[in-house]
């Protein structure tokens, strides 16, 4: 049941939390899984069990949250992130990602490469073989133009379309559009990435590439740790 999978995904942040020390800087995920580690972040730097704690966040809405339960944020400069936390929608073995069903998969990228510890947390759901199983590839694209990255796109990866939840197409926090592909049943991700960032209009896509260090998947019989 969703209760379920809602205590799965707790479960799985609070582990993360713990590899959380006073004074990190810590990249703050977004998603309903990412929402439990804002929370646990919070809770402890009230509780005093952590102090000196800075986040930066992936999203508009991750900051609103960040704010509400108490924890100083900065905007991302070029130093290094002590440790991201952050949810996926797919996980492969070697903890290859797809990200970006939430919408946030830019400023993710932008932020968590930045991360010495990039921490994945999940409920078994998002566990798969290979990348695609079960999810499509979110690619953000430049709203100017869109129809016309689409056919660019659709050239090599003809399955996918344009996110649109209602009358209008879905909007990033950076303004831009998405095109959920449909990923082929044979690739290397790491080729098909080049090839999708080198499409004009692109701006990035939901494939985390060897980023993760280690995930925390929860299933009704414990908790998982991944590493790869
Ligand atoms: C946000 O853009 C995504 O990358 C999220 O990290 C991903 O969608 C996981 O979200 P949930 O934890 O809500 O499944």
């Amino acid at each position: 049941t969703p209760l379920n999978l809602e205590t799965l995904k707790k479960e799985a942040a609070l582990r993360a939390v713990e590899l959380v020390q006073s004074g990190d800087r810590v990249g703050l995920g977004t998603g309903s899984t990412a929402k439990y580690a804002i929370e646990e972040i919070g809770r402890r730097l009230k509780s005093g069990e952590l102090t000196g704690i800075v986040g930066v966040s992936t999203s508009e809405a991750s900051e609103k949250l960040a704010r509400e339960v108490g924890i100083p944020t900065e905007t991302l400069d070029p130093r290094p992130l002590d440790i991201a936390i952050d949810g996926a929608d797919e996980i492969a073995p070697n903890l290859d990602l797809v990200k970006g069903l939430g919408g946030a998969l830019v400023r993710e990228k932008v932020t968590e490469v930045q991360a010495r510890r990039l921490i994945i947390i999940a409920d078994h759901t998002k566990i798969v073989g290979t990348l695609g199983e079960k999810a499509p590839l979110p690619i953000e694209i430049l709203k100017f133009g869109f129809l016309s990255t689409i056919e660019r796109l659709r050239d090599f990866l003809p399955g996918g379309r344009l996110r649109q939840p209602g009358a209008q197409p879905y909007e990033t926090d950076n303004g831009n559009y998405i095109y959920d592909a449909q990923l082929p049943r044979d690739f290397n991700p790491v080729e098909l990435e080049r090839r999708i960032k080198g499409t004009l209009g692109v701006v990035d896509t939901g494939f985390f590439l060897g980023m993760a260090e280690r995930a925390f998947v929860a299933a009704p019989d414990g908790v998982r740790e991944l590493t790869r």
